[in-house]
């Protein structure tokens, strides 16, 4: 008989996740930044990573993204491992990120922003300052460009200069810049710190486009709770460093560990 390979001979085998940290480690000096820390993210899977401040949130990002060299761990990537790449090789693999600080170039149009991302993507940038003096956009730039820019509904502030934009608008513009990479995986910290209400739900829109039309995996540090409830599937909880919970976004949410460390509910 012929082998198959059909897929329900193996009914209980599940499908390697597309982000796998385990055991990751920071010190910094005396302190210990991160200890053992593993979580996992599925194939355009949603997880927010919760915990209070100084909890080691971003230095995960850090690690997980290649700025900052674990101590300790594996993270591996579609297969992957990359504890040896740096942020840019790890982009060219579709890992993509927004920083808890906006970093935009406050002369510099929305559509710039852009442009130099995909530059960047794609290997042709040169320094930034011959960039728009030397070559102009082909045309596959610049319908890449406004693909973003109309996903984010970016398009009437495209001309703007960053420091001319709200800081609502100036978010929407980093999350435009790391989606220019068509990443498979989006880290995005903190993408509502700073944000009122309306900016909140126009973020929250963007990241559900995001979600369903590209399919993008995504882990979220975010300290808006009813964000968290809208887009993550799961959580994972951070306190001084080390995981103490994770599951299901409700269970997680409901833990009476969880409520006493991050929300500051007494048990
Ligand atoms: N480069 C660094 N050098 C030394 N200490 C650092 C560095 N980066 C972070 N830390 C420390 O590591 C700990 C974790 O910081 P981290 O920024 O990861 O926390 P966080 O969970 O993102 O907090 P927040 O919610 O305030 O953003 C903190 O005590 C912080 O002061
Ligand atoms: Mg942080």
């Amino acid at each position: 008989m012929t082998p198959t390979t059909d897929s329900t001979e193996h009914p209980n085998e599940q499908p390697a996740p597309l982000l796998q940290a385990s055991g990751i480690s920071k010190r910094f000096a005396g302190l210990m930044a991160l200890a053992d820390v593993s979580i996992q993210v599925g194939a355009g899977e949603t997880v927010a990573v919760i915990g209070p401040n100084g909890a080691g949130k971003s230095t995960l990002f850090n690690c997980l993204s290649g700025v900052l060299r674990a101590d300790r761990g594996t993270v591996t990537f579609d297969g992957q491992r990359l504890e040896s790449l740096g942020p840019t090789q790890r982009s060219r693999l579709g890992i993509a990120r927004t920083f808890q600080r906006i970093e935009l170039f406050g002369g510099m149009t929305v559509r710039d922003h852009l442009m130099v991302a995909e530059r960047a993507r794609s290997g042709r940038g040169g320094l930034w300052s011959d960039l728009f003096r030397s070559s102009k956009p082909t045309e596959e730039e610049y319908a890449r460009c406004q693909a973003v820019l109309d996903l984010l509904g970016l398009d009437d502030v495209e001309d703007r200069s960053a420091d001319s934009l709200s800081l609502g608008k100036g978010r929407l513009v980093e999350l435009g810049r790391a989606l220019m990479c068509e990443p498979r995986l989006l880290f995005l910290d903190e993408p509502s710190s700073g944000l009122d209400r309306n900016e909140t739900e126009e973020m929250s829109l963007a990241l559900e486009t995001v979600q369903r039309e590209h399919g993008t995996a995504v882990v979220l540090i975010e300290h808006d709770v009813p964000m968290v409830q809208r887009l993550a599937t799961r959580i994972y909880v951070l306190d001084y460093g080390s995981l103490i919970a994770s599951g299901n976004t409700m269970d997680v949410l409901e833990d009476e560990v969880v409520r006493a460390a991050y929300l500051g509910v007494a048990t």
